[in-house]
């Protein structure tokens, strides 16, 4: 019997951070054995809230491809490709966005969240309002049953559902309505104590920063700050160390919140814990990134490859989604 699919991505912003990690990367790579994982540089995506910057879009494409690798996606196993290369990607969009109302997208929490952090006031492109509709197409082009994400992601699921459903009922049922798959860690706060870590929000610690940044950066994570002396009694719940701690040392977190609760652990020896477990974790995704460092062609070969299966699929559902809304003109 085939293999069910997934598909789930990124936007290529720049490197990916723990969040990432947390929210999709992990699961994607744990998917991947059971799945015929596809996974999409969403580089058009990154264009509705960034058009004026095409050209970093090169590096930053190669960047989450050697992020995902490093993570450990096999591209013996996964399909790693880009958006803008799979021209039936938008082709079902355009289709797409006469069964969804600009009502809904307006209404979608994800957006809203967005354009207040875009501060995109009343000018806000109508590519960013539609992205769920490029992202529906994103999932169904390659018929995906299944699109483990971060639970921030959930509205455009359901969106897609909706659409997937429109589709199928107006025309022919021939497209797959899909379902999300949340990790077990959902959401990872920001440095800052942000609800999320987020690269535009500053509040990031990426795959890629080597061990002293990452020791920075945790020096400046928000802690208790009713916490003034070491032995002050501290809060665990408030303080984003902790979480940290609970989601990248759960052995050791009880210990940590207990003596953080009774003032006998400070917030430095705290976060100089913390620094030995993330750089641990980071150990060896940095190894293995960095040798697709040294052969970046290595890397454009896979997408290249993953891009070319990619565009099958997408050939495969327009032949189809043409045959349902009755605009196959020509015998193929
Ligand atoms: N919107 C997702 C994010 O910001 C990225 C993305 C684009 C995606 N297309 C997708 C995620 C399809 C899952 C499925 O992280």
């Amino acid at each position: 019997m085939e293999k069910k699919r997934i598909l789930t991505g990124d936007r290529p912003t720049g490197p990916l951070h723990l969040g990432h990690y947390v929210g999709s990367v992990a699961n994607r790579v744990k998917l991947q054995d059971e799945y015929d994982a596809f996974v999409i540089m969403a580089d058009i995506q990154m264009l509705t809230t960034h058009f004026e910057h095409p050209e970093k879009l090169h590096q930053d494409v190669l960047n989450v491809a050697m992020d995902n690798l490093a993570c450990g996606l096999d591209p013996a196993k996964a399909t790693l490709f880009i958006q803008s290369m799979v021209p039936q990607i938008a082709e079902l969009t355009v289709i797409y966005s006469n069964l969804v109302t600009v009502q809904q997208l307006s209404h979608n929490p994800t957006i809203k969240t967005e354009a207040a952090q875009y501060n995109f006031g009343e000018s806000m492109p109508l590519g960013f309002l539609s992205y769920p509709v490029s992202q529906a197409a994103d999932i169904t082009f390659c018929r995906a049953h299944l699109v483990p994400v971060g639970e921030d992601q959930l509205p455009h699921i359901e969106q897609t559902r909706k659409i997937v459903r429109k589709f199928n009922a107006t025309y022919a049922p021939v497209l797959v309505e899909p379902d999300a798959k949340v990790s077990e860690v959902p959401r990872l706060v920001g440095l800052d104590g942000n609800t999320k870590m987020s690269k535009s929000l500053g509040n990031a610690i990426f795959l890629s920063d080597p061990p002293e940044e990452v020791k920075r950066k945790v020096s400046t994570a928000l802690t208790d700050p009713a916490r003034i002396h070491p032995t002050d009694k501290g809060h665990p719940d408030v303080c984003v160390v902790y979480a940290y701690h609970k989601v990248f040392n759960p052995e050791g977190a009880a210990d940590i919140e207990q003596r953080c609760k009774a003032g006998t652990i400070g917030c430095v020896p705290c976060k100089k814990l913390l620094v030995d477990v993330l750089n641990r974790f980071l150990a060896p995704i940095r190894e293995r990134r960095a040798v697709y460092e040294k052969d970046p062609d290595s890397v454009w070969d896979i997408l290249n490859k993953g891009t070319a299966r990619a565009y099958e699929e997408g050939a495969a559902t327009m032949a189809l989604v043409r045959e349902a809304m009755k605009i196959a003109y020509f015998p193929q």
